[in-house]
């Protein structure tokens, strides 16, 4: 949710921590901090508002400091002001703490720590670590043989052993100048160890322009980091070897390439990465195939049902999944959402796959589900985009969506990314289990070597069409969509793109749903996206369109190029060439993405970090 950095090393101590923020900030926006050791000096500065608020405060500053520590908020506890902003400090101001994620028993240690005297001055769940750090430190016993490093870490350790729910942290104490100390619990920490510096971050993209050599923290791990030293103890004190890994992963662009928006540029590189994933999986027409997948094929053979859990978008996704899965595999499948699969309890018996899909694998109700499934013996196999991710390493087995780093708030590449290795995963599947025969999944295959060109024509050819269509539509108060069948998912895409980053309202339904309810709602300020390819559902969806005109909606239609039926009835037409029906989503989507882009930027909206929204969720 909120992003965490911290450095040691002889570079400019507080140009990489803003840097890092920068490149965090879409986990988070809405303060921001840095806490250094100036010499034996905490200093912190903060600021409410985006990280230029921060820069420009800093110029004032002139630091000679060796280590730091930074945050970027996504506010839980407290309004996002510039005393709620993190790092927090103790009564005496020589502790700095940065933190992600939330301090269940809140209440019970603000008590505790008020009866005792410290005075809380912000209304954070993370100020409570920064005292009680204090008073470990002032409770350890400093002998002359006890060095500061250990009292230090022994305080932090004392400190956590009160705290109940899910952090991951980075402190600093004046009395270890140059030390700092990292620890998780539940949220992702990743600590990066260069020539004669370290980093700390929740996320491998701060890290990766430091040094791509990385350790990435177990729960219940700490980390003692310094210029010289990297010291991983468990949360019992034992000293742990650590596990580098060398990260082989794009670097996120910090320019937009000519684009306004990283989600715009997100939104064109989808024809790329889709081409990049095809030539990765399938190789040709090749049955496709998962080279990190470390579920053995003897496994997948024999689950009898699965279940896809997910959030927002990704949860789209899975619906897709499901349609496929039922269809080809004839297996029970359902896409459930995370936060509601984690509490109600579900039938899971050892016969059923749980797969879980999530762009980041951080998201905390999909690792709950995940851990739920575990904690019955089921088996996880997990789709992600971001390697080394909580996700990734607790399943039993990770298919990479190869999406590339996605920066922008509301997912564009990262749902393509999805689907598609959703479509590839069930034709192995089908492999796997002969349901499908090397013929049939060769003959599907073809019809995938056109996609990325497809998708490319959408973009480009619509760009104008679609700009006019936002023109008109901008100060319209909801939004509806519609579709059947495999479209059901680009229908509740579209309409969460469209409130993500516009603000307006937006629902998108089943289109044979629609005349429940939802239908009163059409009058003649009503858009109504109507998503036909000429499909095999297609004439059931045309007579539910033709229900929303005769009550006056105001439509704006994707279908296949070539079919006239809209051009009387409808405001917009955005076409698709025409392409196997299962693929249709990768292509209907695209101009859907466009329009809720183009009408955020017309509003003169931040479409990369929209309001009260975060990248990666990591509370529940
Ligand atoms: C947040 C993001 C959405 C995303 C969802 C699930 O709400 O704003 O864009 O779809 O989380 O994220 P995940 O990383 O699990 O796919």
């Amino acid at each position: 949710m909120c992003g965490i950095f911290a450095y040691a090393g002889p570079r400019d101590v507080v140009e990489v921590l803003l840097t890092a923020l920068k490149r965090l900030q879409y986990r988070g926006y809405d303060s921001c901090g840095i806490a250094v050791l100036d010499g034996d000096e905490l200093m912190v500065v903060k600021e409410a508002g985006p990280i230029d608020r921060l820069e420009k405060r800093l110029t004032q500053y002139t630091f000679q400091a060796r280590a730091g520590i930074a945050h970027t908020r996504w506010a839980t506890h407290g309004q996002p002001t510039t005393v709620n902003a993190h790092p927090h400090t103790d009564c005496s101001g020589t502790v700095a703490v940065v933190h992600n994620g939330v301090i269940e028993n809140y209440r019970e240690l603000s008590q505790r720590l008020t009866e005792r005297g410290h005075i809380l001055r912000s209304q954070t769940d993370t100020e409570l670590i920064a005292h009680l750090i204090e008073e470990a430190l002032s409770e350890q016993s400093r002998t002359e043989d006890v060095p500061n490093e250990q009292v230090f870490l022994q305080s932090v350790r004392q400190a956590l052993s009160q705290i109940s729910g899910t952090y991951a942290i980075a402190c600093l104490w004046e009395g270890a100048p140059g030390l700092m100390i990292g620890a998780r619990h539940g949220c992702p920490l990743i600590v990066g160890a260069g020539e004669q510096e370290v980093c700390l971050s929740s996320d491998l993209n701060a890290v990766l322009p430091i040094t791509r050599k990385v350790h990435i923290l177990n729960d219940d791990e700490l980390v003692l980091l310094s210029e010289k030293n990297l010291i991983i103890v468990s949360v019992t004190g034992q000293e742990l070897s650590p596990r580098f890994q060398v990260i082989d992963w794009q670097l996120v662009q910090e320019d937009r390439a000519g684009f306004p928006t990283f989600m715009l540029k997100e939104i064109y590189e989808q024809p790329d990465r889709i081409e990049e994933i095809l030539s990765q999986r399938c190789r040709g027409e090749q049955i496709p195939f998962f080279e990190e997948l470390t579920l053995r094929p003897s496994e997948l053979i024999g689950f009898r049902r699965i279940i896809i859990e997910a959030a927002g978008t990704s949860w789209h996704a899975g619906i897709y999944g499901k349609y496929l899965l039922e269809k080809y595999l004839r297996l029970p499948t359902e896409a459930e959402i995370a936060s509601e699969f984690r509490y109600r309890q579900p039938v899971l018996e050892q016969d059923t796959l749980v797969i879980a899909i999530s762009q980041s694998g951080e998201t905390a109700d999909t690792l709950a589900g995940l851990r739920q499934a575990k904690s019955r013996f089921v088996r996880v196999l997990g789709f992600c985009n971001v390697p080394g991710s909580t996700l990734s390493r607790e399943s039993d087995g990770t298919i990479f969506l190869l999406a590339g780093p996605e920066v922008g708030v509301a997912s564009t590449k990262a749902y393509t990314a999805q689907l598609i290795h959703l479509f590839l995963f069930t034709l192995y599947l089908g492999r796997l289990r002969w349901i499908l025969d090397e013929d049939q999944i060769r003959s599907i295959l073809s019809s995938l070597s056109g996609l990325p060109e497809k998708m490319r024509v959408v973009l480009e050819s619509h760009d104008p069409i679609v700009r006019d269509c936002a023109r008109r539509f901008q100060n319209a108060r909801h939004f509806l969509y519609l579709a059947r069948g495999i479209n059901y998912p680009t229908a509740l895409e579209g309409a969460l793109k469209l409130k993500e980053i516009s603000y307006i309202h937006a629902s998108g339904y089943a289109a044979g749903e629609f005349k429940h309810g939802p239908i009163a709602l059409v009058d003649k300020d009503c858009p109504v996206v109507c998503i036909a390819p000429t499909d095999s559902v297609y004439e059931k969806t045309f007579s539910n369109i033709e229900e929303v005109r005769a009550r006056g909606g105001r439509l704006i239609v994707v279908t296949t190029e070539g079919n006239s039926d809209f051009d009387q009835m409808a405001e917009f037409v955005f076409t698709i060439p025409p392409i196997f029906e299962d693929l249709t989503p990768l292509l209907t989507v695209l101009p859907l993405q466009l329009l809720a882009h183009h009408i955020a930027s017309l509003k003169g909206l931040d479409v990369d970090k929209p309001r009260n929204l975060a990248k990666s969720v990591t509370v529940e």
